[in-house]
């Protein structure tokens, strides 16, 4: 029997962490406050001191990942006058100075986003998701994120040329992802790097909240039960939540109490849900 815990911590990220060991956590999956935004809920940060203010946290971050673990951060740049600011992109390069490598970027197609008219851009419908490690070799579980062939196999797989068969692997090598020819009768495919979601947020009251399916998709690639994942930006505890019904040991922390007693009312704890009086609750169940 293994004990599963879940932790919701009160405070600044950037503070609470420093009484975690390195290399502890397996993942880390946030979307912190976007510069300049929801100012009257839980401040926001001017773009021009965004970068500062996040390499602080993320040296934290960077100290407590475990050298196999990855770091997903959902973010996306504001438009400024008339212009998509640069400091997502000043991150990453000051990321990358940091230390981390920028292994891959997704992309978070929002299916449902809200219709509108602007005069000079179209509906926002998309965020990003980058992922960084700290070394090139790091735990990645695809199977677990395997989707349906889907219909196109039905007819594409069906008419098969010579040329399919034969093509790719003329000029990749062995290239067993691209001879089209591997995947006829297999119902299963590895998925691309853009998620389809709807930006459902259940009964959470967070102006903010991820869906279910994000942190779940990332959880279920780069963990395996009884891993520990960390959301250093929790809100309304969404990630917490699903980590705990996948099996995963989770700590979620936020600065602003009314989103950490939520969360922590939503993890199921197997007796009681412990509070230290400081802002901590904590849930053990036994697996
Ligand atoms: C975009 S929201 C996260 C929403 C979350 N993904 C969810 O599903 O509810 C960002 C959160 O970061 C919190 N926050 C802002 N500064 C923080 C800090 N220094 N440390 C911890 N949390 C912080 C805010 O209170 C806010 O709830």
């Amino acid at each position: 029997m293994r004990l599963q815990e879940n932790k919701i911590h009160t405070g600044d990220c950037e503070i609470v962490l420093k009484d975690y060991p390195d290399d502890f956590f397996d993942l880390i999956v946030t979307s912190p406050p976007y510069a300049d935004s929801r100012k009257n809920t839980y401040g926001g940060i001017p773009p021009n001191e965004y970068v500062e203010w996040f390499l602080k946290k993320s040296e934290q971050f960077l100290r407590v990942l475990k050298p196999t673990g990855t770091f997903i951060l959902n973010i996306k740049e504001k438009v400024e006058k008339g212009e998509r600011h640069t400091y997502v992109l000043e991150l990453i390069l000051a990321l990358r100075q940091q230390g981390w490598l920028w292994t891959e970027e997704f992309i978070w197609h929002k299916k449902n986003c809200h219709p509108g008219k602007w005069p000079n851009r179209f509906r926002d419908a998309w965020e990003r998701c980058l992922q960084f490690n700290k070394n090139r070799q790091f735990n990645m579980y695809q199977e677990s994120v395997m989707v349906p062939m889907g219909q196109w196999a039905a007819t594409r797989l069906k008419k098969l040329g010579k040329n399919d068969v034969v093509r790719f692997d003329s000029q990749v090598g062995s290239g067993f992802g691209k001879n089209i020819a591997n995947w006829v009768g297999r119902d299963k495919a590895y998925p691309s790097n853009v998620l389809h979601l709807a930006t459902e947020t259940g009964n959470r009251n967070h102006s903010a909240a991820f869906p279910n399916a994000l942190p779940e998709w990332f959880i279920k690639l780069f963990t395996l039960e009884g891993d520990w994942v960390l959301d250093p930006f929790v809100g309304s505890g969404t990630t917490c939540i699903v980590a705990q019904e996948l099996g995963r040991n989770s700590v979620g922390i936020d600065v602003l109490p009314e989103y950490t007693d939520m969360a922590a009312e939503q993890l199921q704890p197997d007796e009681a849900l412990l509070f230290d009086g400081k802002g901590t609750y904590e849930t053990r169940r036994k697996k």
